[in-house]
């Protein structure tokens, strides 16, 4: 069997709002548009995927929130109708996916025997999470890959930010040792926004553009200094400042998904490629990749 690896490591951000804009046949809102810059961005991202040969996606989401350690899809095949409890006016989804179960299982016993605590999920009717479902169809809507959703396990929110870095480190290594033991190529998925302070009102028309900017300034120079330090290649120094980020911006990296990516791809010293940046109800979204390189 030839190594396996991780061919790419995304920041691909779940606004529900995204999904919405497209009108793909499963969401049953209908919109007129909406967040294009964002929405060609990862339309720019699926091009270049589209070139590589991968076969499963792993996707860290804020929105399966586990209290008790992390957990990890253990169902073949899961289907249902996600809808997001904040905007349900915006997405009500139906969903059909095929979860690779056997790489789902490496990775749980590979970060069991790291000492964290991990459980694979077998409740063939659980209602897989709207960032799960947001980050993978923006990636690729064809849904013809199976995925591994892996949860977020509070250790930021229950403990403080210093358990939550490590046990995320510990995470992202285990995830690559896992994607490597397994001979198969992998794409990793962060589901989390940048800055995250939005506002609590939306037009009548949730598309219309008139109404969107970034919630403050601060925020907006919290997220160019996170973008800057992912395009030079400088993620062990964006990890350093990555708890005054989540306690200053609010940002959705408390749940853990960047910090496991970039643990995963060995905290990256070449550039990251950006595709997009963008608001959605005032928060920062940064559409980002990772190719690690051979
Ligand atoms: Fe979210």
């Amino acid at each position: 069997m030839t190594n396996g690896c991780i061919v790419a490591g995304v920041l691909a951000p779940h606004p529900p709002h995204l999904v919405y804009a497209e009108n793909p046949p499963q969401n049953e809102p209908r919109s007129e548009g909406g967040w294009e810059m964002l929405r060609w961005g990862y339309e720019r991202l699926r091009q270049k995927l589209d070139s590589m040969s991968f076969d499963v996606f792993v996707v860290h989401s804020p929105h399966w929130k586990t209290r008790v350690g992390t957990h990890l899809l253990g169902v073949e095949k899961l289907s249902g109708l996600s809808v997001d409890p904040i905007f349900p006016n915006l997405f009500r989804y139906t969903f059909d996916l095929r979860v690779d179960v056997s790489l789902s299982e490496k990775i749980c016993e590979q970060a069991t025997s790291k000492g964290l605590v991990a459980k694979m999920m077998r409740n063939p009717q659980f209602r897989v999470d709207y960032g799960t479902i947001i980050s993978c169809h923006l990636v690729r809507p064809q849904w013809d890959k199976p995925i591994i959703a892996i949860s977020s396990n509070a250790a930021y929110f229950d403990y403080s930010n210093d358990v939550g870095q490590t046990e995320m480190r510990v995470l992202g290594e285990a995830t690559r040792e896992a994607i490597e033991a397994s001979g198969k190529r992998a794409i990793l998925l962060a589901s989390n926004s940048l800055s995250h302070r939005h506002f609590t009102t939306e037009p009548e028309l949730p598309e219309d553009m008139s109404y969107e900017h970034i919630y403050h300034h601060g925020q907006y120079l919290w997220d160019m200094q996170i973008i800057q330090l992912m395009k030079s290649g400088r993620t062990k120094e964006l990890m350093d400042i990555m708890p005054d980020f989540i306690d200053q911006a609010n940002s959705e990296c408390k749940d853990g998904s960047l910090s496991w990516l970039l643990s995963s791809l060995a905290f990256p010293d070449y550039p990251a490629e950006l595709y997009a940046y963008g608001t959605v109800i005032g928060t920062g979204n940064a559409v980002v990749s990772w190719f690690p390189k051979g």
